[in-house]
């Protein structure tokens, strides 16, 4: 492992304390004008690190004087969090925001923002910049906490600006934040990846891997259960390798056993672990502790031994099958999740096929799958693709469908037991009142009093599909 210790940039609390003074000041501006606080509108695209991206705006924009609409027509400030995962959500988002141009010949005082995975590559916001001249500002996730003066320069002058530097990153605490659920939180505790799986674009567009320090994240853990939050998942590319780059080394189980120790009833998660990093003393620690829920997303990607060495994924698939056995042995009852993508440059049907044989043997709860999208600028985009997209789609429904027959018979093993959950949401569904969550994360509709959101309840499982449970609150 190389030393990284110590390297990483930390925002000053005087320069977040000067964009707190922009938010100030635009906040006055805001104050005096008739008709009430002008409005903003966020849209999120992506993981949950850009929800949490998205909080942080949020929290911004509050200070600044802005109330919140749904509604983009009537927003004086546009903000759309963007995703570059994969090329289908760059289309969306390039529709989405091609439409807002007849929104603004209507209101041309309206501020329109580009940020997020995508305004950091330098193709995106060169095509902004020359196609999408309705777009006011793009900036990328590293300067996300310079956005109140981002907004005080479009306000006080005019012009675009382009503000995506191409550094490895930095870490910036106490900007406000405006959280979208009442029971469940999320708390980034590392930004970055060094991983560069050569598919992915996340280690190009968010930089290297960062840690925040563990009095930080257990202070906003802490104030998150007084204020009453039940579910907390901790955020990261890869949360196993946090810790390794803080003046005083430490590692994630350490991190997880402190947040456990905090008093009150609530429930750990995190996301997302890759294999190569996940240790014996992770799944001990997740065993002990108590509040830590027995679920764990490990992403395997591929079965095959070649098509992980091109992945650059530094792990075979006995290796992976290896720690899910280990983390078995510990925590039988293990809700078990991961991502495969399908039709890898050069994958064989043969080569796939033993992506199925990891199904079998794992026999997971749920899986998010994808087809192999070429992302400009990383290795695999490069790579000999030879294999129609009939021929990976036919492979990609044997893969659901697999999985899909595995996710049925592990849900319909619930019905008739008792379970503890956590009641989330109001259910949108007529014949349910509730949504709620197993200790595993799977989703349950639930009958009872909707006075029971945001409490941990009983319920007795009576139904199951493949992709939920059904049950009543006891
Ligand atoms: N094509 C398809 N899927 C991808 N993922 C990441 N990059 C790509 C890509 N280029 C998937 C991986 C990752 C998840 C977040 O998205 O499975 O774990
Ligand atoms: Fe992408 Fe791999 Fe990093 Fe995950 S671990 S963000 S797949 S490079």
């Amino acid at each position: 492992m190389s030393d990284t210790r110590g390297t990483t940039k930390r925002i000053s609390a005087e320069e977040i304390e000067r964009q707190k003074q922009f938010c100030a000041e635009i906040r006055k501006m805001n104050e005096g004008r008739p008709g009430g606080p002008p409005l903003a509108y966020t849209q999120t695209y992506g993981c949950q690190q850009n929800e949490a991206d998205s909080e942080r705006i949020r929290g911004y924009l509050e200070q600044m004087g802005f109330g919140f609409t749904t509604d983009a027509e009537q927003a004086r400030i546009i903000v759309i969090n963007t995703c570059a995962i994969r090329e289908h959500a760059e289309q969306r988002v390039f529709g989405n925001v091609g439409a807002l141009v007849h929104g603004k010949r209507r209101h041309p005082e309206q501020i329109i923002c580009l940020c997020g995975c995508m305004a950091q590559q330098p193709r995106v916001a060169q095509k902004i910049r020359e196609s999408y001249r309705h777009v006011d500002l793009v900036f990328g996730p590293h300067v996300l906490w310079k956005f109140p003066e981002m907004i005080h320069t479009l306000l006080t002058r005019r012009g675009r600006m382009f503000l995506t530097p191409d550094e490895p990153g930095s870490i910036a605490e106490g900007i406000p934040v405006v959280r979208q659920d009442k029971v469940k939180a999320w708390v980034s505790i590392m930004y970055g990846c060094n991983n560069f799986c050569s598919y992915c674009i996340v280690p190009y567009v968010r930089g290297r891997e960062r840690s925040r320090q563990p009095e930080d994240i257990l202070s906003e853990v802490e104030q998150l259960v007084n204020e009453g939050y039940k579910d907390i998942t901790l955020l990261g590319q890869n949360v196993n390798s946090y810790g390794r780059d803080l003046d005083e080394p430490t590692d994630f189980a350490t991190l997880l056993e402190a947040v456990n120790a905090i008093p009150g009833d609530f429930l750990i998660r995190f996301m997302t672990s890759h294999p190569k990093d996940a240790t014996q003393k992770l799944f001990e620690t997740m065993a002990r502790c108590k509040k830590v829920a027995p679920v764990l997303h490990l992403p395997f990607q591929a079965g095959n031994d070649r098509i992980l060495r091109v992945m650059n994924r530094r792990h075979t698939r006995e290796q992976y099958l290896e720690k899910i056995r280990a983390l078995k042995a510990l925590i039988p009852d293990i809700t078990l999740t991961s991502d495969i993508i399908v039709g890898f440059p050069g994958e064989s049907t043969e080569e796939f096929e033993d992506t199925l044989k990891v199904l079998e043997e794992v026999r997971f709860d749920a899986l998010f799958t994808f087809i192999f999208s070429p992302r400009p600028g990383t290795p695999a985009a490069e790579m000999a693709d030879p294999m129609p997209r009939e021929e990976k789609l036919k492979n990609f429904n044997r893969l659901t469908a697999l999985q899909d027959a595995i996710s049925e018979e592990k849900h319909a093993a619930y019905i008739g037991k008792t379970v503890r959950c956590l009641m989330d949401g109001l259910s949108d569904d007529a014949r349910y009142d509730l949504t709620a969550r197993t200790p595993g994360n799977r989703l349950v509709r639930v009958t009872g009093e909707r006075s029971a959101l945001g409490q941990f309840r009983d319920v007795k499982i009576t139904g199951a599909n493949k992709w939920s449970l059904f049950g009543e609150l006891i």
